[in-house]
């Protein structure tokens, strides 16, 4: 499932990146290009952001 349509980027890279360090999407899109395009995934990346952080949040659909 895909996070990021623009970069082609799946939920399992997005995790990765975060385990990897990244805390904003901005350091998401550093480290894998999701949320470099046009910018629609910034929510979605922000909400694994946070679920990484709160198990309690629930994760989006991704397409
Ligand atoms: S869908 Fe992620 S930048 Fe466009």
């Amino acid at each position: 499932m895909f996070v990021c349509i623009c970069a082609a980027v799946p939920d399992a890279e997005v995790r990765s990146c975060i385990a990897g360090g990244a805390r904003t999407v901005e350091e998401v899109g550093d480290a894998c290009g999701a949320g470099t395009g046009c910018g629609s995934c910034h929510g979605r990346i922000d909400t694994f952001l946070l679920a990484a952080q709160d198990p309690t949040v629930g994760l989006p659909r991704t397409a």
